[in-house]
């Protein structure tokens, strides 16, 4: 179960690590907004930073909240990205994309030289798997994409926003893939999906993180180098 004071101290103890001038990441979803939230605050007390978003949402909370935006079109090398996860292994390796922000997420990601994940103690897992794999995927002739997608093995369900398939910010659908009982390599696996035509992005973040914040229901959040 997800619990939201673990999400609050892991995000806060997330952003006592940013340091003057940092070029920032900033991510997505509910743990990441504490985050930002915090930092909001610290840079009301006159810390001077600049982030750029990972999704429309956060983007709008960093603005209204005075945070200087970096242009995407400027992105080049951030200091640290810090974001969420719905499922980390021990490896720190991820499935990330509950929100929708996959696309972004990876990008920012990569560009930055440290990515620190901010997790509550729910999201540790043995195996990724259990939470389906967000895929992104062309709005454009959708079910060839499916179909190639299946010979793969790879089946879910196109995530809907109340009767409307959702839409991502880059105008993509998200093929919420179920893997569950997939008990392959799963790496291998995300080199094919990957190859097919009109698969935008998956949500696997491999060898990303650097470190994890890991909230605890008590209200306590501990950050490590490894799991
Ligand atoms: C958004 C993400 C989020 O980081 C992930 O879904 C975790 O979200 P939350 O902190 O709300 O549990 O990948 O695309």
């Amino acid at each position: 179960m997800s619990n939201d004071k673990g999400k609050r101290a892991a995000g806060y103890k997330a952003a006592e690590l940013i340091q003057p001038g940092m070029q920032v990441g900033l991510g997505t979803g509910s743990t990441a907004y504490y985050f930002i939230e915090k930092l909001i605050q610290r840079c009301k007390e006159g810390l001077k930073i600049s982030g750029i978003a990972t999704s429309k949402k956060s983007s709008d909370q960093a603005k209204a909240g005075g945070i200087p935006l970096i242009d995407p079109s400027e992105l080049g090398i951030l200091d640290i990205d810090i974001d969420g996860a719905d499922e980390i292994d021990v490896k720190m390796q991820m499935i990330k994309g509950g929100g929708g922000a996959l696309f972004r997420e990876k990008i920012i990601a990569n560009a930055a030289k440290e990515m620190i994940v901010v997790v509550d103690e729910s999201k540790l897992v043995k195996r990724l798997g259990k939470h389906p794999l967000p895929i992104e995927i062309s709005s454009f002739g959708t079910p060839s994409i499916l179909k190639k997608l299946e010979n793969l093995g790879v089946k879910g369900i196109l995530r809907k926003n109340s009767s409307e398939l959702y839409k991502t910010d880059n105008g993509n659908y998200i093929l919420d893939a179920n893997l569950e009982n997939y008990s392959g390599d799963l790496k291998q696996l995300d080199y094919k999906i990957l190859a097919v035509p009109g698969v935008i992005e998956s949500g696997f973040f491999w060898n990303l993180a650097k470190k994890v914040i890991i909230g605890y229901e008590e209200g306590h959040a501990e950050l490590k180098d490894n799991l």
